[in-house]
């Protein structure tokens, strides 16, 4: 039997099988899914001989489906996110239950590969299951999230090394002074759910690092420069007032063409580091969505913005952890969310969708191997 037939194998019996405990689903897993040590040159060696951690968000169902992939994200990342698995509407059938299976299953996976596992994510008004807008209330809101934190985070505490906790709550397009997205929770619980978040995921795991994940923070245009100014004013008055937030995450979804990594970006970026919080890249992506059809160039101008802006972040010493959305173009979300106008597979990830790597891949090495080395990663 070959080692792709024992991994496919190990992969089909973890998914097929429901163990009822944390140690028969590591023995299910490490017994069959051979642990291959990353080999040298592979992104995790590079970020890892740098102080860093180079990793992806996956669900379950790409790993559990296609071995070869499962090989190439334990070998090249050093930690991995669940993209689904840790999100409520997979998370939770019925408001009184929750199901944590196919978490579990990447937890294990992760694990049994010496790999870190990050969460994602907590409080967001996405991805809540059908049941929630029909239960969920101004009087029960503060007891349904605080239960859903402690629950969750207690389930995996010392197992994740840091929680996305609130996601993506600015939006200032909604109108308020404080830049705040109107989200069901900032309905029901004014805005103090973000300082609630926190404290409860804190208390149910003390040693997990606290993440504050946003988006479209990197471009060098004034509604970014906006919105920037009340993320920053925001974290100013929750590290104030003793709010357990440990570090931003800067979720980096970018495209080929966009200006970023300019001076105010740069400002924003050291002023948070003077916060004394962290910053974390937490969903990388660069889309070719707009480029000319030619593959090569396209590659390419893809390629030069991870190394500019990979670059221009890592001269910052507190980033550690570089996460990429996805590894492969074959399942990135981009292609149903922003597909290009001509029709013709977007590629914005490290490997293209026959899983060989791409200038991408080559230009994350290169940006990784000529930054400044960390301090040994905790
Ligand atoms: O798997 C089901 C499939 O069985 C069903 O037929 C289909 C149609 O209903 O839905 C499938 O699930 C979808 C899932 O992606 C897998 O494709 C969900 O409906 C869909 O909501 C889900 O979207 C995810 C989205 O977050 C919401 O959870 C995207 O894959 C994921 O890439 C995206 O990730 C977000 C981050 O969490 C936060 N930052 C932005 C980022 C991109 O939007």
């Amino acid at each position: 039997m070959t080692r792709r037939d024992l991994l496919k194998m190990a992969i089909a019996m973890s998914a097929a099988t429901i163990p009822g405990s944390w140690d028969e689903l590591a023995a299910e897993t490490s017994a069959h899914s051979p642990t291959s040590p990353a080999l040298p040159g592979t992104l995790r060696d590079i970020a890892s001989a740098r102080g860093l951690h180079f990793g992806a968000a996956v669900p379950w169902e790409e790993l559990a489906d296609n071995p070869l992939y499962a090989q190439i994200i334990h070998q090249q990342c050093g930690i991995l996110t669940p993209e689904l698995e840790l999100k409520w509407d997979c998370l939770r059938p019925t408001p009184q239950s929750f199901d944590f299976r196919k978490a579990d299953r990447l937890y294990v996976f992760a694990n049994s590969h010496g790999m870190l596992f990050r969460g994602h994510t907590l409080v967001w008004e996405r991805a809540l299951p059908k049941w929630f807008e029909s239960t969920v209330d101004a009087r029960n809101a503060e007891s349904v999230m605080m239960s859903h934190i402690s629950t969750v985070v207690s389930h995996f505490a010392g197992k994740i090394c840091s929680w996305d906790v609130v996601n993506e709550p600015i939006q200032l397009g909604d109108g308020r002074a404080d830049g705040l997205k109107v989200t069901p929770w900032l309905r029901f619980l004014g805005p103090e759910y973000i300082a609630m978040a926190f404290h409860a995921a804190h208390a149910a795991d003390p040693n997990a690092m606290l993440v504050f994940n946003e988006d479209w923070l990197e471009p060098e245009n004034a509604a970014a420069q906006r919105k920037r100014q009340a993320v920053l004013a925001l974290l100013t008055q929750l590290k104030r007032s003793g709010v357990p937030v440990h570090a931003l995450g800067v979720q980096s979804h970018l495209s080929a063409e966009l200006q970023t990594a300019g001076p105010h970006f740069q400002r924003f970026l050291q002023e948070i580091e003077d916060l004394g919080l962290m910053i974390i890249i937490t969903e990388m992506d660069v889309s070719d969505q707009h480029l000319p059809a030619d593959i090569e160039e396209r590659d390419r101008l893809v390629a030069t913005q991870y190394l500019d802006y990979l670059s221009f972040m890592l001269q910052f010493k507190s980033l550690k952890s570089i996460m990429t959305w996805g590894l492969t173009d074959r399942f990135t979300w981009l292609a149903k969310v922003h597909p290009r106008p001509d029709g013709l597979p977007v590629r914005p990830l490290p490997y293209d969708a026959e899983l060989n790597p791409k200038p991408a891949w080559e230009a994350i090495r290169q940006a990784m191997e000529t930054a400044p080395r960390r301090a040994t990663t905790t």
